[in-house]
């Protein structure tokens, strides 16, 4: 059985233990001590064991999940030295395989890039590369997306702040409903019952253009074309188009 071990407990990384266990995962699960209270709770619901220190999460692990933000990294691969081969799966975004080798030489390097909905085994988790054993323990966090090109991964990393941005979008249209009068639960129900009907139709017709579905409902003369103008004409489509490219920008190191 594979011992997995977490170096930095934080806010993604507890929901990918959460959704391991989930899954029926019962090996050892061992957490650094860094944010101690995070990992005691998760140490008590989810049966992981606290590690004295980082070097204790490498020495007695097979597989290591790198949940640290990118200005942690240096600090914490000066810390651990770890076994030849030792599996490496960095949560770290915008950091490459070629600079995660410089930070932790001999380890054997993944990347992957996932949601909260780890935590319930829903999210879509995307890795790079494939292999073994990694892909069949991130496959049980939700639907894995294996892409060989690191190139590609990184535009995983953009999908992954709209899942954030999806959040605000929606609580935006909420927001709009409850200032109109509707309760949290009206709002709620309306704004997520509408983007699930759409993910479901766009779902049950893959090959179909998300363009062309819009198009069958947003014909000449309705309201939904009425809407869908205004949104055009005020740069909303444009401006999601916006932060994909800052982002993008961003990881590349273009800014
Ligand atoms: N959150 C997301 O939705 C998301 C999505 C995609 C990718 N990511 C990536 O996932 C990584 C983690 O993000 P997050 O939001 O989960 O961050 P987070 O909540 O800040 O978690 C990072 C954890 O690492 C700990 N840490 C820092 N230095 C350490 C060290 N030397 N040894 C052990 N632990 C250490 C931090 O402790 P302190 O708080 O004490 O510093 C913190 O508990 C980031 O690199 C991010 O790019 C996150």
């Amino acid at each position: 059985m594979l011992n997995i071990g977490v170096l930095g407990v934080g806010e993604l990384t507890e929901k990918i233990v959460i959704g391991l266990r989930r899954s029926g995962f019962s090996g050892r699960v061992l957490l650094s001590p860094r944010n101690n209270d995070r990992a005691r709770e998760l140490g008590r619901l989810w049966a992981c064991e606290i590690a004295q220190n980082n070097q204790s999460v490498v020495d007695d692990c097979d597989l290591l999940f790198l949940g640290v933000r990118p200005e942690a990294v240096e600090q914490l691969a000066n810390e651990v030295q770890l076994k030849p081969e030792q599996t490496l799966v960095s949560l770290v975004a915008g950091m490459s395989i070629g600079e995660l080798e410089h930070s932790f030489p001999n380890a054997r390097h993944v990347r992957a890039m996932l949601s909260y909905a780890a935590q319930i085994n829903q999210s879509t988790v995307v890795v790079t590369p494939g292999g073994q054993p990694h892909e069949s323990l991130l496959g049980a966090l939700g639907s894995l997306i294996v892409i060989d090109q690191e190139d590609a991964f990184e535009l995983a990393t953009v999908a992954a702040c709209m899942n954030g941005w999806f959040y605000f979008f929606l609580g935006d249209l909420q927001e709009w409903f409850t200032g109109k009068g509707l309760s949290h639960e009206q709002a709620a129900e309306l704004v997520m019952g509408n983007m699930q009907d759409c993910l479901t139709s766009a779902r049950h017709q893959p090959h179909v253009s998300m363009e062309v579905l819009g198009g069958r409902i947003a014909t000449p003369g309705t309201f939904t074309s009425a809407g869908l103008e205004k949104l055009r004409k005020n740069g909303a489509m444009l401006a999601w188009r916006d932060a994909c490219d800052e982002v993008f920008a961003r990881m590349r190191k273009d800014v």
